[in-house]
């Protein structure tokens, strides 16, 4: 028994890096390229990264704050997500244009509409700097000294990397927990422009139902152009700034997708944690993701009421509605599938072998110590996981605070802050919502893990209901006048929104911050060597680091999957899936009227396949948040699509990956040409555009 028992561990630890999974560092992609061109790729490593050269890396870009977006013409249009898009679309939307019900089209370039805070960042280079970063340290020396040499490396590395300004940013960036360091520079543009959106209809056709689902058919897609300055340089917004030209641009495939083809996804994906401990697998899977779903469930249907019972609502909550739906969604995707794939008991098996081959070695103490810490740990970020998903989203607290700290530091923001509050702020949905959290909060958290002000409070009002009344109706920030007449200096402590607000956060401060810094502290510290043991004791195994939002190339093919028993889900979607949806009843499935006439009419123009549209397809890339809109690339290096999703099957892969089941989802980019086309009739784009056959 116990010899076969350690022949299924060498089997199961001998695995290689399974099918399509990984997500790699583009300025080293030549360890990767032969794969790629085995698998179909027909260009080489200095096409996908090359600093002496344009390459494609050069038509990618972070979009604003956690998604990517593509060149698509040599005058600066970009594409990226309708979800991407959709705090540009609905600040510039009121009841009168409502450009997230109907779409926008600029029909000239003096239409485009400019959107302060906006920002996309090119990838000017990337450089591994471990050794700069580390010099003058040692592992073995005190954490806080090698912390500070390391930071202060960083900021050398930083400065001299931007000094040329010209928008110029960089960061250094921990890849393998600190075993090793990269140096990126990028040059960021300001002035990126709204050039068009199709009607949320289209753009989050399915809306929070298809969701991280497939079979799919969102025509998630909205069009930016990147203005610059004279010399085609980075430069504030300006009326006179002229459309950017990029070194590189995706040219447009318009041979379409079959299951098989090579794909290639180049973006920002924003976090995964494949190497972790089977606790903290644990804690997210059978403790964490269960409690905020139930936390969020609860907020969603207070808002979806007062949403569809109307429409200023609908609009003021829409992007507000859509962010908390969608990790709420992705988390019981995420938690299906790591009870699924075993992932706490593979990963306490590989844990055991690991432990087996470190002992007598410098990692022999690192997983009963980690283990040890998580259990320290977990009530505490229980407690912030509550903290966060209930106190936190009250947002006449978070304004309340917001109010106490601008009106004391940065006065000159607040009427900004104001105005942004007061356009989306619905206070029947805050406080039902304030309400509903806090009775599970009550319910749920420990006692020991409640403030004492909490306590107290609860106790003064007898009810949370009585708590909510008092607290809605006392506090000035409920009310914009008494807010905008609030005079300069004013102690407003003891405002009721405000007192909560400051009594958790201090109680956050010194009871649960301390010791959840210090033992994560400890437990990342951990992780370094861990990483580092896990990369010696599979020395055979590609390792790719985890993502951190920074760019990185997923390839693999397009692919369906079985989703269960029985069933085979078709790799690619069309216009009469749409249809198949479409009913005016339904909110999410109510398409613009011009489509269904389109249809009726079989009015296709040039982007008809066999009869129908293309709409969707699936692939089974590595991608992860922050890959939306990320370009999808075909073996010839053309735009194929625009990655927006995965499908909830395999939203696991964040921490573990299964070939058989993970996919990434994009939108055909053809589909995209027809809606602009026929839908938008916005066709002057097009020109811009280049086409290959
Ligand atoms: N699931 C995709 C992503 O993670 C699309 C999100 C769009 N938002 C939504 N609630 N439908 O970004
Ligand atoms: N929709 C996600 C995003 O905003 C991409 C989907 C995913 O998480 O894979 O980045």
């Amino acid at each position: 028994m116990k010899k076969r028992l350690s022949i299924l561990c060498c089997l199961l630890l001998s695995v290689p890096l399974l099918a399509d999974e990984g997500m790699w560092l583009p300025a080293l992609i030549s360890q990767r390229i032969q794969d790629m061109q085995s698998k179909g790729f027909q260009l080489d490593a200095d096409a996908i990264y090359s600093i002496n050269q344009a390459s494609l890396k050069d038509a990618v870009v972070l979009f604003g704050r956690g998604c990517t977006g593509e060149l698509i013409s040599n005058e600066g249009l970009l594409l990226t997500n309708h979800h991407c898009g959709y705090g540009q679309i609905q600040q510039h939307s009121s009841v009168e244009h409502d450009y997230l019900r109907d779409g926008f089209w600029a029909m000239t370039r003096e239409e485009e509409l400019p959107n302060p805070g906006l920002s996309v960042s090119f990838l000017d280079r990337m450089e591994d700097v471990t050794q700069a970063v580390l010099a003058g340290t040692t592992f073995d020396m005190e954490k806080d000294l090698r912390d500070s040499i390391i930071q202060a490396n960083s900021k050398e590395l930083i400065a001299s990397a931007t000094a040329d300004g010209n928008g110029l940013r960089a960061s250094v960036e921990a890849l393998y927990y600190g075993n090793q360091y990269f140096l990126f520079v990028y040059r960021e543009f300001r002035d990126v422009r709204l050039v068009g959106a199709p009607p949320s209809s289209i753009g989050k056709f399915g809306g929070d139902t298809d969701n991280w689902m497939w079979p799919r058919h969102t025509g998630d897609f909205s069009i930016f152009r990147i203005y610059a300055d004279a010399n085609n340089n980075p430069a504030e917004y300006a009326a006179d700034n002229r459309p950017y030209q990029p070194k590189q641009f995706f040219k447009i495939s318009l041979k379409g997708v079959q299951e098989g083809d090579f794909t290639f996804v180049y973006g920002f994906p924003g976090s995964t944690r494949e190497y972790i401990h089977s606790e903290e697998v644990h804690y997210i899977s059978e403790v964490s993701n269960p409690h905020k779903i139930k936390l969020r469930t609860l907020r969603l249907d207070i808002q979806k009421r007062y949403m569809n019972a109307d429409q200023a609502v609908r609009i003021q909550y829409s992007s507000k509605n859509a962010g908390v739906a969608n990790a709420w969604k992705k988390w019981q995707g995420e938690m299906k599938g790591i009870r699924k794939m075993n992932t706490v008991a593979n990963k306490k098996a590989y844990e055991k072998a690991f432990q087996k081959w470190a002992r007598g070695t410098r990692y022999e103490r690192i997983l009963p110590q980690l283990d040890s810490l998580y259990r320290i740990l977990e009530p505490y970020a229980f407690a912030t996981d509550y903290y966060n998903e209930t106190i936190r989203t009250v947002e006449l607290i978070r304004f309340a605070q917001t109010a106490q700290q601008q009106l004391s530091r940065q006065p000159e923001k607040f009427q900004e802050s104001m105005a942004a509050f007061y356009k989306d702020y619905y206070l029947p949905i805050d406080k039902d919502c304030f309400v509903a959290i806090l009775k599970e909060y009550q319910q749920s958290v420990p006692e020991n893990f409640k403030p004492a002000y909490y306590q107290e409070q609860l106790k003064a009002y007898g009810s949370i209901e009585a708590w909510a009344d008092d607290l809605f109706s006392r506090s000035i920030f409920t009310d914009r006048a008494q807010t905008e007449a609030i005079a300069p200096n004013t102690d407003f402590s003891s405002d009721p929104a405000l007192e909560m607000g400051s009594a958790f956060q201090s109680w956050y401060n010194e009871e649960i911050l301390p010791v959840t810094q210090r033992i994560q502290g400890q437990i990342r510290q951990l992780y370094s060597d861990y990483m580092r043991g896990q990369m010696e004791f599979e020395s055979k195994k590609p390792f790719y680091p985890d993502a951190n939002l920074t760019l990185r190339v997923a390839y693999g093919k397009v692919q369906g999957y079985s989703p269960a028993d029985g069933i085979y889900f078709q790799p690619t979607s069309t216009l009469d899936g749409i249809m198949e949806k479409d009913n005016p009843e339904i909110f999410d499935y109510n398409i613009p009227q011009r489509l269904r006439d389109l249809y009726a009419a079989r009015d296709f123009g040039r982007w008809e396949v066999n009869g129908s549209v293309p709409v969707c397809f699936i692939a089974d890339n590595h991608t992860s948040g922050g890959n939306s809109g990320s370009p999808v690339i075909n073996a010839e290096g053309h735009l194929i699509g625009t990655n927006f999703d995965r499908v909830w099957e395999g939203t696991m892969s964040d921490i573990v990956f299964d070939p058989e089941v993970c996919r990434n989802i994009s939108l055909d980019i053809r589909y995209v040409l027809f809606i602009i086309d026929k839908v938008a009739e916005a066709d002057h784009l097009l020109d811009e555009m280049v086409f290959v056959e």
